[in-house]
C-alpha cells in the first residue's frame, strides 16, 4: 500500500473512475459523496452510473465510500471532483466546490496536497478555493499544498480513459506542482504537462471545451444555412476533411449536451465579464447550439406536413446527451420533448441506457417494438449503437411514416429510397 491515503470528494463520472484507478495503483482510497444512495451503492460494489467497465472494477477493487468528511481526515492527498454546473441564468454555480472546500478545510495543516479536478474558470483556485482552505488558519505552501489538474475523461470512450488521457497540472507554488505531478505520474500511463500557474491549468480546460462548442456551433449554423440551399452539409464536411491540414471535421446535430460543453464556456464568459472583457464569440456559439433542438423540431413539423401525418404520437429514440451512455444532464432530447409537447404532440421515449430509476418526466418504454406501436413520427435524438441498424423497411412495416435523424447517423440514401419522409440536420 502506498503510504499516502487518498480522499476523493465527489464520486460521479469523474471522481469514481479516479478513485478506482488510485485504489488499483495501491493507494488507500476513501470516497466522500454528499449523496447517501450513491455511497450505499458503492459500498455494496454496485455502480451508481451506467458503465460496464466501472461496474466490473467496483466488483474487484477495495473502495470505501462515506458521506462524512471526518472519515477522510487521515488523507494525505485530497482530490475535489464535485460538479460545477450553471444556474437557470447560465451563471456559474460554485456552491458544490465551496462546500467541498469547507468539508476538508478543518483537517488541513499536516502537509496535505489538495487537488481540484472539477472544471473551473481561471481564478477559482486562488480567489475561491484558497480563502476557504486558509480560513481555519492553515497556510498554503506551508501547512498544505494546492494544485489543479482538470479532468478530461470522456464517458463511453473505449480508447481514452482516466488512466491514459494526458493531463495538465498547475500548482500554487513549486512544491504544490511537484507533489501533484509526482502523484499523477504514479497513477497515470500518460504524459503530464506542468503549467506555469493555477490559472493557466484552469484556462486549459475551459478553452478545450469552448473550442469544441464553437466548432460545433459553426457546423450547426452551416446545417441551418445549407438546409435552405439544399446542400448536404455532412457530404460537404466530409469533402473538406480530405484536406490533410488545417481542417478538423465537426458534425452538426440536434444540440449539445452533458455537464461540460454547454456549461464550461459560461464559466469563462462570466469571469472575463467580471474582469472587463465581453466574449461575443463564445456567447454566439452558445446561442447557436442552444437553438438546435428548436431547429430539429421545425424539421420534424416540416416532415410531418410533407407526409400529411396528423396522428399526435411521436417516438423519441434516445434521451441521453450522447451515444451509448445514460447521462441525461443538459440533454437536447429533453428540450426536444418539451418543444414537442408545446405543439400538443404526445411523446413517448425509448432509451436502452436510461433506467426506470432515472428522474425524467416522460413515458419511457422498455421495449422498442411496443414504443413503435402507433408512432407514425419518429425522431432519433441520440446515436446509440442500438439504433444504427434500424432499417426503413422495418420501420415502414410498423407504420412509421416520418423519421427525423437528429444525429445524421442513419443511412440517408436508403431512407430516401424508402416510402418514409426523411429529414436530417442539414441534409
Ligand atoms: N462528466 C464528464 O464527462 C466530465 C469530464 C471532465 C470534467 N468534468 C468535470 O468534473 C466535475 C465533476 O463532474 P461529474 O460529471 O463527475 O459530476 P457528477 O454529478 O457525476 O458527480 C459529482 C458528485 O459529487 C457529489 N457532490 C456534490 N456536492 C458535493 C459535496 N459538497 N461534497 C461531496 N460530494 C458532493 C455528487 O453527489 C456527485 O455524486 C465537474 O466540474 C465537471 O465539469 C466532467
Amino acid at each position: 500500500m502506498v503510504d499516502a491515503p487518498v480522499a476523493v470528494i465527489g464520486l460521479g463520472y469523474v471522481g469514481l473512475p479516479l478513485a478506482l484507478l488510485a485504489a488499483q495503483k495501491d493507494y488507500d482510497v476513501i470516497g466522500v459523496d454528499a449523496d447517501k444512495d450513491k455511497v450505499q451503492k458503492i459500498n455494496s460494489s454496485v455502480s451508481p452510473i451506467h458503465d460496464e467497465a466501472i461496474a466490473s472494477q467496483l466488483q474487484r477493487t477495495a473502495l470505501r465510500a462515506t458521506t462524512d468528511f471526518a472519515d477522510a481526515a487521515h488523507a494525505r492527498i485530497i482530490i475535489i471532483c464535485v460538479p460545477t454546473p450553471v444556474d437557470h441564468n447560465c451563471s456559474p454555480d460554485l456552491s458544490p466546490v465551496k462546500a467541498a472546500c469547507r468539508g476538508i478545510a478543518r483537517f488541513l495543516g499536516g502537509g496535505q496536497l489538495v487537488i481540484v479536478e472539477s472544471t473551473i474558470n481561471p481564478g477559482v483556485c486562488e480567489e475561491v478555493v484558497l480563502p476557504i482552505l486558509e480560513a481555519t488558519g492553515a497556510t498554503c505552501g506551508v501547512d498544505f499544498y494546492l494544485a489543479h489538474c482538470p479532468e478530461r475523461i470522456n464517458p463511453g470512450d473505449t480508447q481514452w480513459n482516466v488512466g491514459n488521457i494526458p493531463r495538465v497540472v498547475g500548482g500554487y507554488d513549486a512544491a504544490s506542482l511537484d507533489e501533484a505531478v509526482t502523484f499523477y505520474e504514479s497513477i497515470l500511463d500518460a504524459p503530464i504537462k506542468p503549467m506555469g500557474s493555477l490559472k493557466e491549468a484552469e484556462a486549459v480546460k475551459v478553452v478545450e471545451n469552448s473550442f469544441r462548442d464553437i466548432n460545433i456551433a459553426f457546423v450547426n449554423e452551416l446545417a441551418m444555412s445549407f438546409s435552405t440551399l439544399n446542400i448536404d452539409v455532412v457530404n460537404v464536411i466530409d469533402g473538406a476533411a480530405t484536406k490533410p491540414f488545417s481542417f478538423m471535421a465537426h458534425y452538426p446535430g440536434a444540440g449539445v449536451g452533458g455537464h461540460c460543453i454547454p456549461v464550461d464556456p459560461y464559466y469563462l464568459i462570466e469571469y472575463a465579464k467580471q474582469n472587463g472583457f465581453d466574449h461575443t464569440f463564445l456567447k454566439t456559439a452558445r446561442k447557436v447550439n442552444r437553438a438546435m433542438p428548436a431547429f430539429t423540431v421545425d424539421r420534424l413539423m416540416g416532415a410531418r406536413a410533407a407526409a400529411k401525418v396528423t396522428t399526435p404520437k411521436v417516438l423519441v429514440l434516445g434521451l441521453s446527451y450522447k451515444a451509448n451512455v445514460g447521462d441525461l444532464r443538459e440533454s437536447p432530447a429533453l428540450e426536444i420533448i418539451r418543444l414537442l409537447r408545446g405543439k400538443e404532440l404526445d411523446v413517448i421515449a425509448y432509451d436502452p441506457y436510461v433506467g426506470s430509476g432515472d428522474d425524467i418526466d416522460v413515458e419511457v418504454s422498455t421495449d422498442l417494438n411496443e414504443a413503435l406501436s402507433g408512432a407514425e413520427t419518429v425522431i432519433l435524438a441520440t446515436a446509440h449503437k442500438e439504433f444504427l441498424s434500424l432499417h426503413p423497411d422495418d420501420l415502414h412495416k410498423r407504420g412509421v411514416r416520418v423519421i427525423v435523424d437528429g444525429r445524421n447517423c442513419l443511412d440517408k440514401t436508403s431512407y430516401q429510397r424508402s416510402p418514409l419522409v426523411y429529414s436530417g440536420i442539414g441534409r
